[in-house]
């Protein structure tokens, strides 16, 4: 078909035009999802919430920018509805900026389950591999996890960690409720957290339940590290540690009383193999509990935000994260409640059970030895 020869029914024109307004919207939100990128890393919300309301000169001097940068994003926050006016004046020099409560919380507040600002973090990962991802298009390879950068990882760790820190120990474990009685109890109970990243799932755990020893595996170095730190700066560092390990390594066989993996299963190159050896971990009585997207059942077009938004992270990351190292299965972030009970009764497990456990991102699923 020539694109250029088509002549355009009356449908043609209202697809065209929808797609037009379509990409436009979407280079709105490009633009101010890099603008909130510079105010984050350059400390202008923190400045405008520390200091409450400033002018120009006021934000140039108390983030250490330049006047004129500063007067231009007040401006295009103020325009994009991002920040507020709460002085108007005609004269831009005495006009003041300033951040509401509700977007401090998202742009500012670690702890909260509504900051999102990190996922602007994954912004420059994202764009240094686009050379790698083509490559992987081209030849089915994969672009290795480190790739991404620290900032992606931090991304990922940052946005997870509210979600551990907030439901973990309040919703998601006590949603078996033998498993809560487990780790209160003693002797104490060990955890293996699989795939653990920067390790704020384990160090969750640790802090619900104080009596439990928690060993976080991780097959990324810098995450390992990462985790490490993590561990020391909260004071855990005799109840949980952290290890270099391939999920599908073999490990303490049978000594665990909970083996967790959250969002990691889909990322594997060897899911089954994973599966397997987490299976091998878990004591008798113990359980298994898998973390992952909460995609739809089965495909279908077009999908709903959430789907979109799985689609997103999965063409550019997951599953070129997944292709990498053989047998490269490459799951992709979609990773569908039917591909894991195929995983996982590949991986001898008799059965899964998906936990009625509300939430926006995920779903959980209980795998029966
Ligand atoms: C999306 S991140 C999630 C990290 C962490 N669980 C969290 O929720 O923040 C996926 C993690 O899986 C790890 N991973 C991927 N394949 C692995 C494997 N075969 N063994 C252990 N970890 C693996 C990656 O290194 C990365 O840290």
């Amino acid at each position: 078909m020539s694109v250029t020869a088509v002549a355009l029914t009356k449908q043609d024109e209202e697809q065209r035009g929808a797609l037009v307004e379509r990409l436009f919207r979407g280079g709105v939100a490009l633009l101010e999802m890099f603008s909130i990128y510079v105010g984050d890393r350059l400390g202008l919300y923190r400045a405008l919430a520390e200091n409450g309301p400033s002018t120009t000169a006021q934000l140039a001097r108390s983030a250490g920018i330049h006047e004129r940068y500063a007067r231009e994003w007040l401006e295009q926050q103020a325009v994009a509805g991002l920040i507020e006016v709460t002085t108007e004046s005609t004269d831009g020099a005495k006009r003041e900026y300033g951040l509401s409560p509700g977007h401090a919380e998202v742009l500012l507040n670690p702890d909260s389950l509504n900051y999102l600002v990190p996922i602007v973090w994954a912004i420059p990962g994202l764009a240094a591999t686009l050379p790698a991802l083509f490559k992987a298009y081209r030849d089915g390879g994969g672009v290795p996890y480190k790739d991404y950068g620290a900032e992606f990882r931090n991304s990922i760790a940052s946005l997870n960690r509210p979600m551990f820190k907030n439901q973990l120990g309040t919703e998601w474990i006590p949603a078996m409720a033998d498993v809560d009685r487990r780790l209160q109890a003693d002797p104490p109970a060990k955890v293996a957290d699989v795939g653990c990243g920067s390790g704020w799932s384990s160090i969750a755990i640790a802090q619900a339940y104080p009596k439990v020893r928690v060993d976080g595996f991780d097959i990324d170095e810098a995450s390992i590290a990462t985790a490490r730190e993590n561990a020391t700066r909260a004071g855990l560092n005799r109840q949980v540690t952290f290890e270099l390990r391939d999920a599908a390594a073999p490990g303490r066989a049978a000594s665990y009383d909970l083996v967790t993996a959250f969002e990691t299963i889909h990322d594997m190159s060897d899911p089954v193999a994973a599966l397997t050896a987490m299976r091998a971990l878990v004591a008798p009585g113990g359980a298994v509990l898998v973390a992952d997207e909460r995609v739809a059942e089965a495909f279908s077009a077009p999908g709903d935000e959430l789907e979109r938004f799985m689609y997103g992270w999965s063409v550019l990351h997951c599953l070129p994260v997944g292709r990498v190292d053989p047998p490269a299965l490459g799951t992709g972030t979609v990773m569908r409640p039917e591909t894991l009970r195929r995983y996982a009764r590949d991986a001898g497990f008799s059965g899964v059970e998906i936990l009625p456990i509300e939430h926006d991102f995920w779903r959980f699923y209980r795998l029966r030895q």
